[in-house]
């Protein structure tokens, strides 16, 4: 770290652009138009699909949308019930709500921090629809498990893997586990297009409905706008498509910088009393999109430390974080349903990890003297005496 950037602010994520964005994008400017006006998108989708090896792709406005798709075509409606894990952003459960049905808020497994099979399966009604199990900040939960209660039970599964392109879990790839997987390309993602999703799928028909409710409710290639049903519209711009072309042409370089953004904390981290950081368990490969990490409640209670104490004593050093996300039962937009009150009364992990976790500094552009300066902190924050 040179002298005059001791004190530099630390960003909690950003982008890896080079030239190559660029110019598939200024390319896509230039051309982009009339009967090219779905190159981009297509080149995107194709290659996409050959990265996950999935039969099907289409590049999305958002991940929110592929949800809201993802159900829509599963024919999710008023009086249903789809189950979520509690400790999630809001983006996981909100699509439930967008179709009608209701979201169930599972209880997290507190290794993974993703979605418990056990919590899962105790919650399973026959109005239950779907499942959608996220893949938080790169990890991702125990699929064995889950996927053999999700099929002795019949219901299908939605694999959030907004946040965790490039993972595996046991040689599959994140966004494969499931009937339909999605991703998001929003600016904080290890790709991006800006703004942007992916929906991927083997599953041809269920293809085709999403392409058709995707569009108004048109077939693709249709030109007599006249439209079946009212639909959506949810299509990226070909802008967008070449951004996220040639990011998915880097995709390896990018999931590798994550994974050595962490190995510096790691390194550092590792065995720390009272901090986890983010489980890798056997047979999962973990491209750890956030850095994260979790203090035992005890210690934390002890220190006076929830994570917006942490985030304050950070900044006061020049250092963006942000806080792990809340459970959706605690929060406005859910607390008062009758859900949210029963998963409160009911989810001891998810409250024994949300107010205590943080996402540290893991932008592409981090350095490993950035990534020391803040452990460095850290440690500062864990030594010193409790706030008066
Ligand atoms: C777990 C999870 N699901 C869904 C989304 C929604 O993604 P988007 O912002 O692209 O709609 C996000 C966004 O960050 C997310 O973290």
């Amino acid at each position: 770290m040179s002298g005059e950037s001791a004190n530099e602010r630390i960003f909690v994520s950003g982008p890896w652009v080079t030239e190559l964005e660029v110019s598939y994008v200024a390319e896509a400017a230039r051309t982009a138009w009339l009967d090219k006006a779905g190159v981009f998108n297509a080149r995107f989708e194709k290659a996409f699909a050959e990265y996950m090896g999935s039969a099907h792709a289409a590049s999305l406005p958002s991940c929110t949308s592929g949800l809201h798709l993802a159900l829509a075509a599963l024919g999710v409606g008023p009086g249903d019930e789809v189950i979520v894990p509690d400790l999630t952003w809001i983006a996981s459960a909100a699509p439930v709500s967008y179709v009608g049905a209701t979201p169930v808020f599972a209880d997290v497994d507190r290794a993974t921090w993703c979605m418990d099979a056990a919590s899962f399966e105790s919650l399973i009604t026959p109005r239950t629809k779907a499942v959608i199990p996220v893949d938080l900040y790169g990890g991702m939960p125990d699929y064995d498990a889950l996927l053999a209660v999700a099929a002795r039970h019949n219901i299908p599964v939605i694999e959030d893997a907004a946040e965790a392109l490039g993972s595996q879990w046991k040689g599959a790839r994140a966004g494969k586990l499931g009937r339909i997987g999605v991703f998001s390309f929003h600016g904080s993602k290890t790709m991006t297009t800006g703004e942007g999703g992916m929906l991927v799928t083997d599953d041809d028909a269920l293809f085709a409905r999403i392409q058709f409710l995707r569009d108004h409710g048109r077939i693709p290639g249709d030109v007599s706008f006249v439209n079946a049903e009212v639909a959506f519209k949810y299509k990226m711009s070909a802008l967008q498509a070449a951004f996220g072309l040639a990011q998915l042409e880097r995709v390896e370089e990018l999931v590798a910088k994550k994974r050595q953004i962490f190995s510096w904390y790691e390194e550092r981290l590792r065995g720390l009393p009272g901090v986890t950081l983010n489980a890798q368990p056997d047979g999962m490969l973990n491209s750890y999109w956030m850095v994260t990490i979790v203090l035992d409640p005890a210690l934390a209670q002890a220190k006076g430390l929830d994570k917006a104490r942490l985030m304050a004593l950070f900044k006061a050093q020049n250092i963006d974080t942000r806080p792990f996300f809340s459970p959706l039962s605690s929060i406005p937009a859910y607390a008062d349903t009758d859900q949210g009150k029963a998963a409160r009364a009911r989810n001891a992990a998810s409250y024994a990890i949300g107010p205590y976790g943080l996402n540290l500094p893991c932008g592409m552009s981090l350095t490993e003297a950035q990534a020391e300066r803040v452990c460095a902190s850290l440690k500062d924050i864990l030594n010193s005496k409790p706030a008066a």
